[in-house]
């Protein structure tokens, strides 16, 4: 639409520009005056949309709040502010803010937009729980006197990401790993795999992307890591879409089952069944005492006591 017009102008100023040139001074002077109205209106025009201020784009999550909030940089006078929805070019009222009726937010719409901000000159709504339908453009219209409408144009991106999962398992050969990473979102993540240590890396990648029934994406990459590593080696995984934050998970490299663990576990054993065979030595012995020797004992003071009792 705007090409068209300039091009127009340009077409028109031309012939003017010509048929002008064929005069005198005066022509001159006219053709000026023709091109600063011209430019005048063509200001005009474009300061229309530019007093307002709002975002381009919102990018909420589904199941997130979104806020748009429009501003109007000029003091004018402001009798309402609607907030429409525009869907396959149609407009529909969603909300307005008036001067005199102060805030409605229309019906069907109610439990879906909040005023969080009502002034005239500056003027926020809440999207809640967003979902995909949700995403698309908006307007805020500043119904001014005498101007008309002045109209801010937000537009709202409704993203998905799930936490990745990532799997870590021990490949044939000894020091490699097989790495897997797994991320579902809308659009299709990105999933970037890392390692905390240095001399280990990744090669043979391999990426998958499903498409699931709720356009949503899982994409699942695939890595060979190699390297010796140490104790504590982590692996992560990150996955991206848009410029939303990233969502990443850390995994620990499992410890290998290496053979003098074997070895250790039998040697934990075998003490065991030697300490408990030397308490169970113990207390035998001690069963023993007690059932022979105390009795013993007890009758020789027993009979002590008769002879003391005697004397
Ligand atoms: C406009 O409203 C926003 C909240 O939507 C607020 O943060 C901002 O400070 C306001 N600006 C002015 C000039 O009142
Ligand atoms: C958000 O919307 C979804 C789908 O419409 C619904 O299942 C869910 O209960 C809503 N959550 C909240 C907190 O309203
Ligand atoms: C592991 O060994 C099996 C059979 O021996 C083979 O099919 C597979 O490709 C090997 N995997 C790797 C990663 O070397
Ligand atoms: C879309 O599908 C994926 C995989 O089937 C699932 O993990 C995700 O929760 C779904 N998203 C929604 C909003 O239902
Ligand atoms: C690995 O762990 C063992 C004990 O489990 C420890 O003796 C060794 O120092 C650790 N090595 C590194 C590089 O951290």
């Amino acid at each position: 639409m705007w090409s068209n017009k300039s091009h127009m102008l340009f077409l028109c100023s031309l012939t003017v520009h010509l048929a002008l040139n064929e005069m005198a001074n005066i022509g001159v002077l006219l053709y000026e005056f023709y091109v600063a109205v011209i430019f005048i209106f063509w200001n005009f025009d474009k300061a229309l949309t530019a007093v307002i201020q709002t975002q381009q784009t919102v990018l909420a999550a589904v199941g997130e709040d979104a806020e748009f909030s429009c501003q109007l940089l000029e003091t004018k006078d402001v009798v309402q502010v609607t907030w429409q929805k525009v869907s396959h070019d149609v407009e529909t009222n969603v909300a307005t803010y008036n001067k005199y009726f102060g805030q409605r937010v229309n019906d069907g719409f109610t439990e879906k937009f909040k005023f969080k901000h009502t002034e005239l000159q500056n003027c926020s709504i809440v999207i809640r729980n967003v979902t995909e339908q949700d995403e698309g453009c908006y307007h805020c219209l500043f119904n001014t006197y005498p101007e008309g409408s002045l109209i801010g144009r937000p537009c709202l991106q409704v993203y998905e990401l799930h936490e990745p999962v990532v799997d870590v398992r021990e490949s044939n050969s000894t020091e490699e790993w097989v790495v897997s990473c797994s991320a579902t979102g809308r659009p299709a993540p990105t999933v970037t795999l890392s390692v905390s240590q240095q001399d280990l890396s990744f090669s043979q990648y391999n990426t998958v992307s499903v498409s699931n029934t709720n356009a949503t994406f899982t994409v699942t990459t695939t890595a060979v890591l190699s390297g010796s590593r140490s104790n504590s080696t982590q692996v992560g995984c990150a996955a991206r879409v848009l410029s939303a934050p990233h969502r990443e998970v850390m995994e620990t490299i499992p410890e290998v089952q290496e053979e003098y663990d074997d070895d250790d576990d039998y040697d934990d054993g075998r003490i065991l069944v030697i300490l408990s065979s030397v308490l169970l030595l113990l207390l035998l012995a001690c069963f023993t005492t007690l059932i022979f020797v105390w009795p013993k004992k007890k009758s020789q003071s027993r009979n002590q006591n008769t002879f003391s009792q005697m004397r």
